[in-house]
């Protein structure tokens, strides 16, 4: 069985110091973690050391990459930066930066293309406004996106998250069915039956299980209630 991912990312939060008080209270609260699951910890790039020195019970994972390995692109940063630090995975295409740093389509494929020919696993996000969803084109905008980030990508090293953009930070969470329902579509769209879907919008300790409960979805990208210890351990301990 395909083990099921719970990320966290932490998006602009966590100075050293917590990141490394947060390591040190989570550790004994997922030990033993249940062999089905796979944690991954998405820190700031300043944090990464810190998680990848104790990671083994977590994997390491980084919030964005760029698609050269040097270059004048002041504020981003390499594959080769990242692996040196034992990251493993890589967000790549998150909505806010899409919205707040015009990441296009274009840019989403070539910092997935990079990410893979460093051997990292990107997690690609995907989603739908607001205005979107209203309009009814929430299946139309996805497969837009999945059909021009996916140009040219090995299937096999890659994992997706849904992530509805009304439902990211504002308590708002998609119905599970309707979660399931979507990630459904993802997977037959890109047409890898093992590819894995992860959701992404309000996660929470309240809602994990009804989350992890739907048949498609293998896991979750949580913000905001990734950064304290009790909750994101809750979540990973989801009661399957
Ligand atoms: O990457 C995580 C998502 O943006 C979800 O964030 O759990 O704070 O809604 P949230």
């Amino acid at each position: 069985m395909a083990r099921k991912v719970l990320a966290g990312n932490w998006k602009m939060h966590k100075t050293r110091g917590e990141a490394r008080a947060f390591v040190e209270a989570f550790l004994p609260l997922i030990e033993p973690l249940a062999a089905d699951r796979l944690v991954i910890l998405c820190g700031p790039y300043t944090c990464l050391d810190i998680l990848s020195a104790n990671a083994g019970p977590y994997a390491v994972g980084a919030q964005n990459v760029h698609w050269e390995n040097s270059g004048a692109y002041t504020g981003e940063i390499a594959p080769v930066m990242l692996t040196e630090l034992g990251v493993l995975y890589a967000i790549v295409g998150h909505s806010e930066r899409r919205q707040y740093f015009n990441e296009t389509d274009a840019t989403v494929n070539r910092r997935l293309k990079a990410a893979q020919a460093h051997d990292l696993t990107p997690i690609l996000c995907v989603g739908e406004s607001e205005a979107l969803r209203l309009a009814g084109q929430t299946e139309s905008h996805i497969r837009f996106q999945l059909d021009h980030d996916l140009k040219d990508i090995d299937l096999d090293r890659l994992i997706v998250a849904y992530e509805p953009i009304w439902a990211i930070g504002t308590g708002k969470t998609c119905a599970p069915v309707e979660a399931n329902r979507i990630i459904g579509l993802i997977r037959e769209h890109v047409g890898q039956a093992n590819l894995p879907v992860l959701y992404g919008g309000s996660c929470n300790p309240g809602n994990i299980d009804a989350i992890m409960a739907q048949d498609k979805i293998d896991g979750v990208l949580v913000g905001g209630a990734s950064l304290e210890v009790q909750s994101f351990a809750r979540i990973v301990n989801f009661e399957a």
